[in-house]
């Protein structure tokens, strides 16, 4: 019932504040919370800047470093990349887990914006996967574990010290053998099937006291039923504006509402 009145009341609010348009758009604010409402309504999911979550978690010394950037195919754009590497920094996790290594750029990023003490552990299918498994040669995310060397965007360079690689296939791992993780990128095979599973171990083991689950591909594939289902259960599940990555913040025991 809560939950109900709750979402009742956030779409409410959103087409309140597309029908009052015409009347508010004269303020550059007006118009950017109406695009936002616009766009939440055509994605079935609240929209946020980056900027309302960062805000009050960066001061201006935070430095957000970025390498590897030049952005290749099956990458995020460049953008999200920073997006990854702000949350990062404004969440200062200790421990991180990313679900799909590929070619290492975004565990890259957010190894760079962590503290030095930080670990990220990133995940991807073996690299002899593909032929231990000629019936799955078909799918995209299968064909990815043998397209580049994993994680070689990190080779070299210095922050790659805080980088635990591990070759598993999601759907088998035992996720309460890593511990509780403040960081989770979610960005690995793109069936409904798995980004469930993924999202499940994601919310079992994530760090409610102080954390954030991010997932890409928000509006895409698998990824947008599971987020939509998420939504529609109560969880408060934002669309980073300009990206197609959504997110879940957690803090003092409970997931956090933004808008
Ligand atoms: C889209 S890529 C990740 C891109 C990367 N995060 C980036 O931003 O550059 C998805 C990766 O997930 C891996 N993957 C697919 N299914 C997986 C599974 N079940 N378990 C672990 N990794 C998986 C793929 O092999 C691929 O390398």
């Amino acid at each position: 019932m809560k939950r109900a009145l709750g979402a009742l009341f956030l779409w409410g609010r959103v087409l309140l504040q597309v029908a009052s348009y015409p009347l508010t758009a004269y303020s550059k604010h007006r118009r950017q919370t109406f695009r936002l409402a616009a766009e939440a309504l055509r994605n079935h999911l609240p929209i946020v800047s980056l900027s309302k979550v960062i805000n009050t978690r960066l001061v201006d010394e935070d430095k957000i470093s970025l390498q590897a950037v030049p952005q290749h195919v099956h990458n995020c754009s460049i953008f999200e990349l920073f997006a990854l590497a702000a949350l990062a920094r404004a969440v200062n996790p200790w421990l991180c887990l990313e679900i799909g290594t590929y070619d290492g750029r975004s565990a890259l990023a957010i190894a760079s914006n962590v503290n030095s003490q930080a670990r990220v552990v990133t995940m991807n299918l073996p690299p002899d996967y593909l032929r231990e498994h000629p019936d799955e040669s078909a799918v995209v995310d299968v064909q990815l574990s043998a397209k580049v060397k994993s994680g070689e965007r990190w080779l070299g360079r210095h922050e790659s010290h805080r980088i635990k690689q591990i070759f598993a296939d999601s759907l088998e791992f035992d996720f309460a053998s890593i511990g509780h993780p403040q960081f989770v990128f979610i960005d690995g095979a793109h069936d409904r099937h798995s980004v469930e599973s993924d999202t499940d171990n994601a919310l079992r083991v994530i760090d409610r006291q102080k954390g954030v689950i991010v997932w890409h591909d928000a509006r895409d594939y698998g990824v947008r039923p599971v987020l939509k289902r998420l939504h529609s259960r109560g969880y408060p599940v934002y669309v980073i504006e300009h990206t197609n990555i959504a997110m879940i913040l957690f803090g003092e025991g409970a997931a956090i509402r933004l808008v």
